[in-house]
Formats: structure tokens, sequence, C-alpha cells
């Protein structure tokens, strides 16, 4: 596995596997891998012959008052983890050589990116959009892929390449979940013990949501306020729940079709997110 640090230096390693005919699968990250991030990298393994991962903590998809600063990071771990993979190029840019002096492009998406978690974190997305096609760019590959976790970010990542016409493919790949349910996410290690604890309630009640939806309910409403009594016993703060159709986050009246079911609440300071998506008859 090669540790590339400059956008050249990368862009003239994939220049290279390109010529050889070589099928380049790609994942982004912002780097302190758990087993989601893995599982992306196994995926990108098995489809591609050359796989790049990215780590990069993204400072424009940070609000002033958030934890850009203490998002946990430990670059040796992740490089082990990575060569376990079999990974062979490794992006770790600086924040100069992604935003040098004079940078002033940024990418928007709309309609989608101003609901749900875009609503709470105002810019996050268009930090997010600008992020990922500047290394879709630099990274050109065949496929890229993400996780289902970030729901909203892959509906706006998908749109991006529609509207800008990036020849990258997206796959998106299942959630990973701690024993219990818990899905991972790099935020987990801000939980103390009772925290961690309470957490679970996230997918505990998308599990009742499904079941619910299984066993006939139509009205967003009752899902909703079921999901709500749950959540409003263990969690301090509630942001958002939704049912929404999944393919363009849109409002419903009635649950049918493939609908994208999401949480985001705090535990204590720390922001979670989680979904399901459900098909109905
Ligand atoms: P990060 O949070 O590091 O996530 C990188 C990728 O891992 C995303 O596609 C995310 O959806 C996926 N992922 C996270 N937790 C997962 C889980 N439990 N199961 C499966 N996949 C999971 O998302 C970002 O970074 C950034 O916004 C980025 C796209 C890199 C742009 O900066």
């Amino acid at each position: 596995m090669k540790i590339i640090r400059s956008i050249h230096a990368l862009q003239k390693a994939l220049d290279s596997q390109r010529r050889r005919n070589k099928q380049i699968g790609f994942v982004p990250t912002m780097g302190y891998f758990h087993d989601g991030h893995l599982s992306l990298m196994r995926k990108a393994r098995k489809e591609n012959d050359c796989v790049v991962v990215s780590i990069y903590v993204n400072p424009t998809q940070f609000g002033p008052k958030e934890d850009l600063k203490k998002y946990p990071r430990n670059r040796n771990r992740d490089v082990r983890l990575a060569r376990a993979e079999k990974v062979d190029f490794l992006f770790c840019p600086s924040t100069k050589e992604m935003y040098p002096q004079g940078f002033g492009t940024y990418v928007t998406n709309e309609p989608i990116a101003d609901i749900l978690c875009g609503a709470t974190r105002p810019g996050h997305f268009k930090g997010v959009a600008t992020i990922v096609c500047k290394l879709f760019n630099i990274v050109g590959a065949n496929v890229a892929y993400f996780g289902q976790k970030d729901y909203q970010q892959l509906c706006i990542i998908k749109q991006l390449i529609k509207d800008l016409n990036i020849r990258t493919r997206i796959k998106m790949c299942p959630i990973v979940r701690e024993a219990d349910g818990l899905a991972m996410s790099s935020r987990n290690t801000y939980l103390n013990a009772d925290q961690r604890e309470r957490a679970v309630v996230l997918s505990h009640a998308l599990c009742v949501a499904r079941t619910l939806i299984k066993s006939g309910e139509r009205r967003p409403h009752v899902v909703i306020n079921k999901m709500k009594r749950m959540l409003l016993f263990k969690v301090d703060r509630l942001d958002y729940i939704a049912v929404l159709n999944a393919t363009d986050l849109s409002k419903v009246r009635s649950i049918s079709g493939k609908m994208y079911i999401g949480i985001a609440a705090y535990i204590g300071k720390t922001r979670l997110i989680d979904n399901i998506v459900v098909q109905t008859k």
C-alpha cells in the first residue's frame, strides 16, 4: 500500500493504472476506521483492480461550533487497517493541499441539502458536496462506495453526480452495526458507558417502526409518534424523526413504496444519526 499526500502524485499513479485498463474503486472517509469503513473497503477490493481510500477530516463540512478539532484521529491505526484490507493507495492530503490560498469555488445542492441534517447543520452539505466533487475529480474512479448510514449524504452525492455529469458510479453499502444494534460511527467514541447504553434506542425505535409498517400501518404520524415516545425516554435532545420517500426524500401523506425512516438525536453532546429503508408492497 502506498501512502500519498499530494494530489499530483496520486493522479500520476492513477493515470498509470488507467493506462493499464485497471478499474479503480474509491472509498472517501474522514478516518478513525471502524467496521463500517472496512466493509466499504472490502466491497471495493472485491469489485476492482485498484482500490483508493482517502482520509481527510474536511473542515468545510464542520460548523463553527462543531467537533472539527476534537474529531477522533488515529493515523497509525488507520494505516494498519487499510493495509490489512489490501488497499492500494491511501490518500491523506493536508488542508493546504485541498484548500490552497485563493480557493473559492463551492458546490451547493438543492433542495435536499436544507432538510434533515442540513437544517441543523447549515453549510454541512455544501462542504460535503465540495470535497466529494474535488475528490471525484482527483481520483477519477470508476466506482465510489458510500454507506447507507449517511443516507442524505448519499442522495446529495447521487444528485451531484447527475447534475455535474461526473462519470464515477456510486454504490450504497449497508449499515454495519454493533452487536446490540447501534450503528457504528467514529463519534461513538464520545459516549460514556451510560450514554452508550442509551444510544441503542435509535436502532430499537427504527426496528419498531419497521415492524409497524410491515404489519400494515400506513400513517406517517402514527409511526413517528411511536418512535418519539421511545426516544424521548432515552435521548437528551431529539433533532428529527422523518418518514420520507426514499428516492428523493420528499414528504408523503401515506406510507407506500420505498420509504426512508431516519432519526437524529443528541445523547449528551453527541449527535447520532441512524436510518432504515423499508419497502412496502
Ligand atoms: P466518514 O464519516 O468517515 O464516513 C465514510 C464512509 O463510511 C461514508 O460513506 C459513511 O456513510 C460510511 N459509514 C460510516 N459509518 C458506517 C456504518 N456503520 N456502516 C457502513 N458505512 C458506514 O462520510 C464521511 O466520512 C464524509 O462526509 C466524506 C464523504 C468522507 C466527505 O468528507
